[in-house]
């Protein structure tokens, strides 16, 4: 993926981000953490990327997302799916959970893509931003973070659990998960493509609710670069 692809994504986002600030109908909490990130975007240096993390990953998820084309993108997001889809096997996707023996395959089902972030081709110790995608009929497991997540449903409506409360969000929807707050999310027959922006403690990473060894394997810390980064996003 070129440096330019990936800046004409982000800029995507974060012009989907301003505009929906600008429109002024988001609860207060969504409004003031769309400010948040737009404010600690403005801290990023766009000026360079480290190309080590746009390379395509040849991840197994854009062959779904290709053979189940997203439906229903709705006008607002529009501009991001555009700006994406030519880019789906360029964006370096990853899932790095340890295996789960009740999903065996879901490292191939799903994944993620960040551009911006701790260890992204934009560096970023205080601000995330990436595109999350699901594959169809997949229950992304409870999980949780420190982080504050924010999230747009750009194409796919699936349900969305937070807290125990489970919702149906379609394309344009704005989903807020507080700081370490419990969420899942499972797909229907579409896949699920949503760009995910991250705040607060952007190095810890999520962990499965039910993963015993989470503290073990999703531990804070600098990646080592001579060894796959651990990516444990959204
Ligand atoms: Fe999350």
């Amino acid at each position: 993926m070129s440096p330019l692809a990936a800046l004409a994504a982000i800029d995507a986002i974060r012009a989907h981000f301003a505009a929906r600030h600008a429109a002024n109908r988001e609860t207060p909490a969504i409004a003031a953490e769309l400010r948040n990130i737009l404010a600690l975007l403005e801290t990023v240096d766009f000026s360079r990327a480290d190309e080590e993390y746009l390379r395509p990953s040849g991840h197994p998820v854009v062959r779904q997302l290709q053979q189940t084309p997203p439906q229903n993108v709705d006008a607002a997001t529009g501009a991001i799916f555009r700006a994406f889809l030519p880019q789906l096997d360029a964006l370096p996707w990853r899932y790095s959970y340890a295996p789960r023996p009740d999903a065996p395959d879901i490292g191939e089902r799903m994944a993620w893509a960040e551009l911006v972030g701790p260890i992204a081709p934009f560096r970023s110790d205080k601000v995330c931003l990436g595109l999350t995608a699901i594959g169809p009929r997949l229950l992304y497991p409870r999980h949780y973070h420190p982080a504050v997540e924010t999230y747009l449903v750009v194409s796919g409506a699936a349900a969305w659990t937070a807290a125990g409360i489970t919702r149906i969000h379609p394309p344009g929807a704005l989903i807020l998960h507080p700081a370490n707050i419990v969420h899942a999310m499972e797909t229907g027959d579409e896949p699920l493509l949503a760009a995910y922006a991250w705040t607060g403690d952007v190095e810890t990473l999520s962990a499965y609710e039910d993963d015993a060894g989470a503290a073990a394997s999703h531990a804070p810390g600098k990646p080592n670069r001579t060894e796959p980064p651990p990516m444990n996003r959204t």
